[in-house]
């Protein structure tokens, strides 16, 4: 037998010399699944399904599949789904971070080895959409996302509780004693009440948007809640999208391109976004050889009003964001800074989209450009001599009384001084003070969790003490609130001027600068710098996915990728 199609399970053949004797077998082994000579003539879509029993957030995603391969055929094509590593925020140690690229080498890996001609991206929770993109960018398959949808809100005694910003709230009363642990106990089994991804602007939000601006997922899309029957015909329409890019392939660098992620920056910054979205979009720009420069990301922060009134930032959820209108109503507000020529999963460009009506737009949730909540975009980038690579400040989610600073230092060492030492009475510790964490970096033994929050000391906190400056080279959850410098780089683990900091020093921040800077004289730095020694285990006396880790992994202003996933040449 001759095989002369190039499409469907005839594509990757597995190698045995002989190209017909390859066909022949996948064909008979394909056929014990119960398929039919005429299905497995259909090209193929493969689905990207990162459901886990280890992700809450993805709890639904048996039904959305469903959909999505309704979709598939409904387009021509025959639905196979495969699974892919998950990534649960809250379930991994010591943080989802150090496997988000696991993740996306399983994704790009396995849509380049297996036979697809399209392939449908399941994602949702927070390192799960960036993972799937990266992976997906550096496979260059035609590809589409669909997101598992933000959960519902919950109730507790007449307020509204959603994950997890208010997760954080309720447990900085319970800290500083005005709940008691009953209370917080109640609290806790009404945080999360349904499938879907963090209820307000965080990570997974946030990178929800991101995918939709930069055009790899369909319009609308981001913000339906993951319980809406909306969501499941988004997934039929994904699946159909996908199995329409088989005949007029899109690729994913055709769609994620230096102007689409500029755009993708801008939304960001109008949504008063999470701070980890910018290690992502970085990462993911970087498979394309495409360059985010924090210099760059200040330009548009400046010309970029926040327009999205939502937790942690405001004052709504999600839902409400859903019901205002969603992506498509903020691309609109911000549709003159756009590049609209970019092209998207569907075959439109985002100018095109944006020529459909646009539907009520609730200006509770989304402000207009004209009179939007902040005039300058969420988040800022900070240099100096001690973060010369840059730091990153959610100012939107800062006390702007905290913006010019110019304090004495308390200094931790790693995570578990912080542990030991944060609620000591004897801490010798002001509300005045910058406190500043060591050694929780990417290439860090922590991995770069999200601790950049740092709890703010009991002693502080029983008096009313809400926020401090705090600066780490660690990560924030999209999802938290206050004065944290985040991100610095280079980081303590690898030498950077961040481990060059003691207890004592001063340190001046200003965000009208946008300068971070380490008050001590060269000198005395230098002698110090000379006494460094990097507490981390080295790559060679570590092994596997550890090691691998710990040898590629570069610093928060590359986006925290390996070094070896760059495209060859960048
Ligand atoms: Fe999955 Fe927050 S835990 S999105």
């Amino acid at each position: 037998m001759v095989e002369e199609r190039s499409q469907g399970l005839a594509r990757g053949l597995t190698n045995y010399g002989d190209r017909d004797f390859s066909i022949y077998l996948r064909n008979s082994f394909a056929s014990s699944m119960g398929y039919s000579r005429e299905v497995l003539n259909k090209p193929i879509v493969g689905i990207a399904n990162s459901f886990s029993g280890f992700n809450n957030c993805h709890r639904h995603f048996p039904e959305m599949l469903e959909a999505v391969k309704r979709g598939v055929l409904l387009g021509g094509g025959l639905p196979v789904e495969f699974p892919t590593i998950s990534l649960g925020e809250v379930f991994l140690n010591p943080t989802s971070l150090k496997f988000r690229n696991l993740m996306s080498m399983d994704t790009e890996e396995m849509i380049r080895a297996q036979p697809m001609d399209a392939v449908v991206l399941m994602g949702g929770c927070d390192k799960t959409v960036p993972a799937q993109l990266m992976g997906a960018v550096s496979a260059d398959l035609p590809a589409v996302q669909i997101v598992a949808g933000p959960m519902m809100t919950s109730r507790y005694g007449g307020e509204r509780l959603g994950a997890c910003t208010d997760c954080r709230r309720f447990w900085g009363k319970y800290r500083a004693g005005e709940i008691s642990t009953e209370e917080i106990n109640t609290v806790e089994s009404r945080l999360a009440t349904t499938a879907g991804t963090c209820a307000v602007m965080g990570t997974a939000s946030t990178m929800a948007c991101v995918a939709e601006t930069l055009g790899m997922s369909l319009p609308g899309t981001a913000a339906i809640p993951a319980v809406h029957a909306d969501r499941l015909r988004a997934a039929e329409a994904t699946g159909l999208a996908a199995a329409r890019m088989i005949e007029r392939p899109i690729r994913p660098s055709q769609v994620v391109t230096e102007r689409s992620v500029e755009n993708a920056i801008r939304v960001l910054l109008a949504l008063g976004g999470s701070t980890n979205a910018i290690i992502h979009l970085t990462a993911i720009a970087g498979r394309l050889g495409i360059p985010v420069s924090l210099k760059r990301l200040n330009e548009i922060s400046e010309e970029t009003p926040v327009l999205v009134n939502l937790k942690p930032v405001g004052a709504n959820y999600m839902e409400d964001f859903f019901h205002a209108g969603g992506v498509g109503a903020v691309l609109r507000e911000l549709r003159p800074l756009l590049h609209l020529d970019c092209m998207t999963v569907t075959g439109e460009t985002l100018g095109d989209r944006l020529e459909t009506d646009p539907g009520p737009v609730d200006r509770n949730v989304i402000a207009s450009a004209e009179e939007p909540l902040e005039p300058k975009g969420g988040l800022v980038a900070l240099f100096g001599n001690l973060a010369p690579r840059g730091a990153i400040l959610k100012r939107s989610a800062a006390d702007k009384r905290l913006f010019e600073k110019e304090a004495r230092a308390v200094v931790f060492t790693s995570l578990e001084d912080l542990a030991a030492r944060i609620d000591d009475p004897d801490l010798d510790v002001t509300e005045d003070d910058i406190m500043v964490l060591q050694n929780a970096g990417p290439k860090s033994s922590a991995g770069m969790p999200e601790a950049g929050y740092l709890p703010i000391p009991k002693k502080l906190s029983a008096r009313g003490v809400k926020d401090m400056v705090r600066i780490s080279d660690a990560r924030m959850s999209g999802t938290a609130f206050g004065t944290i410098v985040l991100h610095v780089a280079p980081e303590a683990a690898v030498g950077g001027p961040l481990a060059l900091v003691r207890t004592g020093d001063r340190i001046r921040l200003s965000v009208k600068e946008g300068t971070l800077d380490l008050l001590v004289e060269e000198e005395e730095l230098e002698r110090r710098r000379a006494a460094f020694t990097s507490p981390v285990v080295p790559a060679a006396e570590r092994r596997g996915y550890d090691r691998l880790y710990a040898e590629q992994v570069l610093q928060a202003d590359e986006g925290c990728d390996f070094a070896i996933m760059k495209p060859v040449g960048a």
